[in-house]
This record gives structure tokens, C-alpha cells and sequence, in this order.
């Protein structure tokens, strides 16, 4: 495997001509390292594993095998989209795992966030980790690795929460993009022909949703939370906010408030809204979003969201506040 350091006059790939060249020279590099072996890739649908995909698809079809992982704490549409994408369009060799009734049993009950998230990291590499075993003939491990993940953390994903890979895994990496910065792995996604809606995505934790269903995950308030953030994503794009906030989501707490529904008393969730500007994700400024757009997505939710009597917006810059509420 070649040098995992940028060369100091490597060009910036911010153009769709030279994120061409960049894509033929890496399709004739993993023909050249994989040979006709298998690779195996863990698809989540985000920027970089989407990137990925599409590149090794281009590189050496069905060779690639990719596996994805639902773990029920997905967005609304997420695992669809990779379904949709990669098997029906670019069909790929993809392996879906519904795996959502496992993570939400072991985390029934479970209200520690670091825990929570130990839990899900950990199951999620056990799943993929099955499923790995259930295949015959691979050699290579394809992984999303990007360069700040080399410059940050020894070039182990920052933000995956696993472990590795069991240690009887021989697999050789293939990380086409790993001398990529973020905006460049958007270029060659682009130029890859990956729907805007995905090579475009805000910052999504592993987690998932977990980590904004508050306390012990139940099935009832992660809907609630799934189809608020569905809404108020929708209605970000309609106002013209999707790309001018850096980050926006919803948030269901563990605790619920006095509403009046049908002229009945209700006690039911609150969902807090979520949204910040941002360079590097440390500090963290609040938009201020105009007030008719949160009120038409605060009298969407409302009607729209079973299980919700009220809606909040977070005012909390970072520091204070962290940008995910666990
Ligand atoms: P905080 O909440 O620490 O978030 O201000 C900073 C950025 O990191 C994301 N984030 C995570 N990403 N796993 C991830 O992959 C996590 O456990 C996690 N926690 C926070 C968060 O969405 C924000 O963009």
C-alpha cells in the first residue's frame, strides 16, 4: 500500500476535471492492488463510504461487496437511499442488514450516553463482523478513510466509535480517498455521478439517532424524533437554510409536558430543534432562522408527529452547549 502522506504538490481536487483524473488514476490503482479478488466495504451511506463505493464499483463491479448495516437509529430514508442507489442504479453487490430489533433490544432501558454509544458501536462491528464471516473469498477491506482522519487520529475514523476488526481478519485496506480532504472527497462524489442529497449531507453521527432520542431509546420517541427531523430537514430545503446552516436536526427528550389536543388534557414529548453554523465543529454559533419558517415547522410537527405537544428551539451557542445534546 502506498505512502499515507499528502505530497506537498499534490493539486487541490476542486474542480469536476480534476476530480476525473484523480477518479481514473485511483480506478487504475485498486485494478492494480485488488487484482480479481473480492473487497469487502461497510456502506453506511455517508459521504465517505458513499464516495468509496461508487469508486470501487466503477473500479471492479461486483467484486465489491458492500454491507449495510440499518441499525434502526437511521434517519428517515437513509437506508432506502443507499438501496436505491447503489443496488437498483449502480448495482452494486450489496448486502442488507436490517438489524434494527437487535440494536434497539440491547439498548432498551440504557440511559448513559457513553454507554449507549459503546452499545452501538460495539454491535455494529459484531453485525458486520458476522456478515463479513458468512462471505467466502475476500482479501481486501475497503474503508472510507479520509485525510484528516490520518492527520487526527493515526488514520482511524475519528468518529466510527468501534473498535476493529477480531484480529484473524487479514484483510488488506484499500482507502482510495485517504489523501482527501473533505471538500475534495465532495468533488470526486459529484463527479461520481452520487445523488447532491448525499455527497452534500451535514455531519451525521455513527450513533445516529441514537444520541438525540434522550435517555433509554423507545420505539414511540424515536418515530417522533425520525419524522421531526424529517420535517424540519424539509422545510429547511423549501426555505432556502439547507445550505447555509452547517448543521440542523431534532432532539426528543426523555421527559414529557402539559399539552391540550382535541380539547383533552395530553402529556406528551417535546422536540427541541437543533441548528448551527460552525467551521470545525468546536465552537458553534445559533442561526437565527426567520420566525415564520420556525413557526410553520413548529405547526408541522405538531400536526404532523404523534406523541408531541410542543417545540423548542435551542439558542445555546458552543461553549456552552455541545452541538448533540448527549
Ligand atoms: P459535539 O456534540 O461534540 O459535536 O459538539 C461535534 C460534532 O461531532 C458530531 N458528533 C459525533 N459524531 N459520533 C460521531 O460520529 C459521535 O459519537 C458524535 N458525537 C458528536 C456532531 O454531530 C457534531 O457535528
Amino acid at each position: 500500500m502506498s505512502s499515507n502522506i499528502r505530497p506537498a504538490d499534490m493539486k487541490r481536487i476542486n474542480t469536476p476535471e480534476l476530480a476525473q483524473a484523480f477518479i481514473d488514476e485511483q480506478v487504475k490503482a485498486v485494478r492494480e492492488q485488488v487484482g480479481d479478488k473480492k473487497v469487502l466495504l461497510a456502506l453506511s451511506g455517508g459521504v465517505d463510504s458513499s464516495v468509496v463505493a461508487a469508486l470501487l464499483i466503477k473500479a471492479i463491479g461486483r467484486q465489491l461487496v458492500c454491507v449495510h448495516v440499518n441499525h434502526g437509529l437511521m434517519r428517515k430514508g437513509e437506508s432506502e437511499q443507499v438501496i436505491e442507489v447503489f443496488q437498483n442504479q449502480m448495482d452494486a453487490n450489496l448486502i442488507y442488514v436490517d438489524a434494527t430489533d437487535r440494536f434497539l433490544a440491547l439498548l432498551a432501558g440504557v440511559d448513559e450516553p457513553e454507554q449507549k454509544r459503546k452499545i452501538i458501536g460495539g454491535e455494529f462491528i459484531k453485525v458486520f463482523e458476522e456478515e463479513a464471516r458468512k462471505l467466502e473469498g475476500i482479501d481486501f477491506l475497503a474503508q472510507g478513510t479520509i485525510y484528516p482522519d490520518i492527520l487526527e487520529s493515526d488514520g482511524v475514523k475519528a468518529h466510527h466509535n468501534v473498535g476493529g476488526l477480531p484480529d484473524d481478519f487479514d484483510f488488506q485496506l484499500v482507502e482510495p480517498v485517504r489523501l482527501l480532504f473533505k471538500d475534495e472527497v465532495r468533488c470526486v462524489g459529484h463527479a461520481l455521478g452520487l445523488p447532491a442529497s448525499m455527497v452534500e449531507r451535514q455531519p451525521f453521527p455513527g450513533p445516529g439517532l441514537g444520541v438525540r432520542c434522550l435517555g433509554a431509546i423507545t420505539r414511540d420517541r424515536l418515530a417522533a424524533l425520525r419524522e421531526s427531523d424529517a420535517i424540519l430537514r424539509e422545510e429547511f430545503a423549501a426555505a432556502g437554510l439547507a445550505d447555509r446552516v452547517w448543521q440542523f436536526f431534532t432532539v426528543v427528550p426523555d421527559f414529557r409536558s402539559t399539552g391540550v389536543r382535541d380539547g383533552k388534557r395530553a402529556f406528551d414529548w417535546p422536540v427541541i430543534i437543533r441548528a448551527v453554523n460552525t467551521l470545525d465543529a468546536m465552537t458553534a454559533t445559533v442561526p437565527e432562522i426567520d420566525w415564520a419558517v420556525l413557526k410553520k415547522i413548529t405547526a408541522r410537527i405538531l400536526a404532523e408527529v404523534p406523541g408531541v405537544c410542543r417545540v423548542l428551539y435551542d439558542l445555546t451557542p458552543k461553549p456552552m452547549g455541545t452541538i448533540e445534546w448527549e
